[in-house]
């Protein structure tokens, strides 16, 4: 292989393994994609949430530890300010395929549904996702969505 194309390669690669670092926060992954509502989120994008509605969320991402058993946290941050939202599961492993125990280098897939009351206000926040080890509490995924209510 010709320099160019082993540049050509690696830069492909990159390309298509990470998501942009503007929508991560840490965690011990390589994240591949987000979806949210079934769009793909790139860097400056937004997520519309409609409030009375379940919103998704699909992460794909390749660990680097292993883990036998991960919770999951949402935030939302407003003004800087986090606020937990409890209203989701916290049972990681139920989203995850394969499920746990995790593998480093074994990618997986994370499907969730947040839900969006109709009472709250159409403001824009960032949607701060963690899946946290329970064993060490180290964040093995952690995701920042910015997002409109609507
Ligand atoms: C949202 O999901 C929950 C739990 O899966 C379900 O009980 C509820 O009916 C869903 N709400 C809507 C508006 O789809
Ligand atoms: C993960 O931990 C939770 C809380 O301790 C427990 O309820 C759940 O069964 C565990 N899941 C697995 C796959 O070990």
């Amino acid at each position: 292989m010709n320099s160019s194309s082993y540049v050509l390669c690696i830069f492909v690669a990159v390309c298509f393994t990470a998501v942009s670092a503007d929508l991560t926060c840490g965690g011990r992954s390589e994240v591949s994609s987000i979806q949210c509502n079934g769009k793909e989120m790139t860097k400056g994008g937004l997520c519309e949430l409609k409030r009375g509605q379940n919103a998704s969320l699909v992460l794909a991402f390749v660990p680097g530890m292993s883990s036998k058993n991960v919770t999951a946290v949402c935030h939302g941050v407003i003004g800087g300010i986090p606020i937990p939202f409890n209203s989701i599961n916290h049972q990681g492993c139920e989203g995850l395929t394969p499920s746990c125990p995790l593998v480093p280098k074994r990618p997986e897939t994370f499907k969730t549904t947040i839900p969006v009351k109709q009472e709250y206000p159409k403001l824009k926040l960032i949607i701060k996702w963690e899946l946290q080890d329970i064993a060490s509490g180290d964040d093995v995924v952690c995701i920042v969505i910015p997002a409109q209510l609507v």
